[in-house]
């Protein structure tokens, strides 16, 4: 038996050695690829995406300055995972403390999910947004490139189509005028890091417009964790199931959807976090720009989600019609075909594990990590 592995050992080695194909991907950093800085690793999808790339083998170094998470979450991931990794509390603005980072490791790709994300917030105060996400991805990129590090996958978000032109949205639907300066914000860092890559065709550029995540790893012990009165659908209905809020308040029942209700594109963080482990192998066969819809490709309405809550969890969610919330679009879902054919990913989970996994995470945690 050990000797037929050998010689099977010694056959692949010859294949590998003579074949052009992966000789020359060896030569381009194919099999280096296994250190990633995670900016923003402590955050809601962060951790859960350090959770599959610690699973996945990758050695990882976190960023993060703690703004919207706590260091506590790593502390899970480390016990999810049994595996430990270097954390930095800074701010990715911070030019010397980044330099220092490129410096005690050699990083191979950036996962940069580091930024602000709250739509109502960033209107009350764009220059904060501007500064944070712009700024902040501005002096990654450079300190990236004169560590000869350049490979990125970068967040950015559904947001970037506005009102879009066509459901299912493809990847080739227009950009359209981003209603909030967060969506500036993804929209022209899409822009800056497809210049980059232009200038420098050494540049693998990986772009994930992810629609809405939700869930929780299946363990409840890293989940979402807003700070104060939660912005979006799925941790107000938590927060209302665990009994920290009286009523979801659901914006609008009059707009043309099955039932009225804003329909959308709910995705499992744990499948997006795959996705991101999907597209560094897209990285290392060095794919120069791609962008790719992050999301199951099914719409569901806002009293769907509501309803599937109750069923699989058995709580009840209170809950009463009020006005639109300004700036909200009746449809946004995706067709996810491109991610599926060039990157072989695809998300597993359905509406029912959605719902259950944020139940769980919120049920083990009512305060979050506090
Ligand atoms: P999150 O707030 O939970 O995570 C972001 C992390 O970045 C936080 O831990 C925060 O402390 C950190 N951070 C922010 N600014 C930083 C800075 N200057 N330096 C260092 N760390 C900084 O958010 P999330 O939901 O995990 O989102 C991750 C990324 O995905 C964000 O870029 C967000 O805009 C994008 N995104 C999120 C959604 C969503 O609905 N959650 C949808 C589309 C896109
Ligand atoms: N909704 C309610 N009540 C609430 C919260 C939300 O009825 O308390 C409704 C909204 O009106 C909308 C749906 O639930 O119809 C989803 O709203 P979210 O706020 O959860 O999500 P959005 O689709 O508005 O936006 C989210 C993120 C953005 C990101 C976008 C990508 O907040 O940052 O997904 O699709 F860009």
């Amino acid at each position: 038996m050990r000797i037929i592995k050998n010689q099977l050992f010694c056959l692949k080695s010859i294949i590998y050695i003579v074949n052009p194909k992966y000789f020359f991907k060896n030569l381009k950093g194919e099999k280096c690829m296994s250190k990633i800085l995670v900016t923003g690793g402590a955050g809601f999808i962060g951790s859960h995406t350090c959770v599959e790339l610690l699973n996945a083998g990758y050695d990882i170094v976190i960023v993060d300055n703690l703004y919207n998470s706590n260091e506590k979450s790593l502390d899970r991931v480390k016990e999810l995972t049994g595996k430990d990794f270097s954390f930095y509390q800074y701010d990715i603005r911070d030019k010397e403390n980044m330099r220092k980072v490129f410096e005690n490791h050699k990083i191979d790709a950036c996962i940069h999910f580091a930024g602000l994300k709250a739509v109502g917030e960033s209107v009350e105060k764009p220059l904060e947004y501007y500064d944070n996400n712009i700024a902040g991805t501005l002096v990654l990129v450079e300190v990236m490139r004169n560590h000869g590090c350049k490979n990125i996958i970068f967040s950015s978000s559904a947001t970037v189509y506005g009102d879009p032109v066509e459901i299912p949205i493809t990847e080739n639907c227009p950009k359209g005028g981003c209603t909030n300066p967060y969506g500036w914000t993804k929209s022209m860092l899409e822009q800056v890091l497809m210049d980059v890559q232009k200038s420098d065709n050494e540049w693998n550029v990986v772009i994930l417009r992810y629609f809405n995540p939700v869930g929780a790893h299946a363990s409840g012990r890293i989940g979402e964790n807003p700070n104060g009165i939660p912005n979006n659908l799925m941790p107000y209905i938590t927060q209302v199931a665990v009994g920290k809020r009286a009523e979801l308040g659901v914006f609008g029942n009059d707009y043309p959807t099955h039932d009225g209700t804003g329909v959308r594109d709910y995705i499992h963080v744990v499948d997006l976090a795959n996705g991101h482990v999907a597209a560094l192998k897209a990285i290392q066969s060095n794919c120069g720009t791609s962008i790719y819809n992050m999301g199951t490709g099914n719409g569901y309405s806002v009293l769907d989600m509501v309803n599937a809550f109750v069923k699989v969890n058995g709580v009840e969610v209170p809950y009463s019609i009020k006005p639109r919330r300004a700036g909200d679009i009746a449809t946004c879902y995706c067709n996810p075909a491109k991610a599926k054919a060039e990157l072989g990913w695809e998300a597993k989970f359905g509406i029912e594990e959605m719902v259950r996994d944020s139940w769980n995470w919120q049920r083990e945690n009512p305060e979050g990590y506090r």
